[in-house]
């Protein structure tokens, strides 16, 4: 147990794990935190639970942001890109520190790298009757067609394999889900290695990605990607101000 965020040299990349329901006791506490653009966010949420998901996951990563800057979690600003990916300005952030956030029910992970394109996902995989119309909607056409060729009790671990390796690309690049398709191909049947296969028909492009696949709690499945190979990715937890070491992925 650390009492500040490790120091994050070059060819690294953290990957911070946030239980959400633990910091639930704490939620107008961290409310304080917020800039008025995610309060006003928070009051549109329907239901409470997703009010007190966003309000925990933002303040996580004001605050693990906040220590890696060396600023308070409310005095940090963020610029966000056309479709929507929220970045550090660069004038508060001279070391081109990158992040991505990523929230699933009760967890969320938070990669933080520096000067690198970086994206994360996760999503809670559960049997999906729908898996396959999803499929065919949003994967490559070979990716939906090996789904369907798998037997009924691999698909979902399969399906989220894809899902999330596929949206970690997506949201690396900020394109977000929106025009993927055939664009786009990942390794994802239950087993195997997390790799990206080809961008636009390009496998050279591709190479110049990692990909990573995590399990970040049961029943979760949890994808980096990030702009570089050979990169040494550190997983962590944060629980308020308690950083948890977890290990290398
Ligand atoms: C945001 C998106 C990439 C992922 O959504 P999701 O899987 O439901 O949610 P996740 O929990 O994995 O990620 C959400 C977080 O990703 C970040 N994010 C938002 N837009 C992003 C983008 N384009 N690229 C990367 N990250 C993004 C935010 O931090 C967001 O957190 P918040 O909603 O609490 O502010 C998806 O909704 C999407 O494809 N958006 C694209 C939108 C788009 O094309 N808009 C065009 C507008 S003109």
């Amino acid at each position: 147990v650390l009492a500040r965020v490790p120091r994050l040299v070059d060819n690294e990349v953290h990957v911070w794990r946030v239980a959400i329901d633990r910091l639930s006791a704490f939620v107008s506490q961290y409310e304080g935190v917020l800039c008025e653009r995610e309060l006003e966010t928070a009051r549109r949420f329907r239901f409470e639970t997703d009010r007190r998901r966003y309000v925990l996951s933002h303040a996580a990563l004001r605050h693990l942001l906040g220590e890696y800057l060396r600023s308070s979690p409310s005095a940090l600003r963020f610029e966000h890109t056309a479709r929507g990916k929220p970045e550090l300005p660069r004038d508060v952030n001279p070391a081109g520190l990158r992040f991505n956030v990523s929230h699933s029910r009760e967890l969320a992970l938070i990669a933080v790298t520096l000067q690198r394109d970086v994206g994360v996902d996760v999503e809670f995989a559960r049997p999906m009757a729908e898996a396959v119309q999803i499929a065919e909607r949003f994967f490559s056409r070979g990716e939906s067609a090996r789904l369907r060729a798998l037997p009924a009790e691999q698909q979902p671990v399969a399906f989220f394999n894809c899902w999330t390796r596929r949206e970690a690309y997506l949201k690396a690049t900020g394109e977000g889900i929106a025009e993927s398709l055939d664009q786009l191909e990942v390794t994802f049947m239950p087993g195997e290695p997390a790799r990206l296969l080809s961008v636009r028909g390009d496998a050279r492009e591709a190479a110049q990605w990692q990909l990573e696949a995590f399990s970040p709690g049961p029943g979760y499945i949890g994808a980096l990607a990030v702009r570089g190979r050979g990169l040494t990715v550190l997983c962590w937890s944060w629980a308020g101000g308690r950083v948890v070491a977890e290990g290398e992925a």
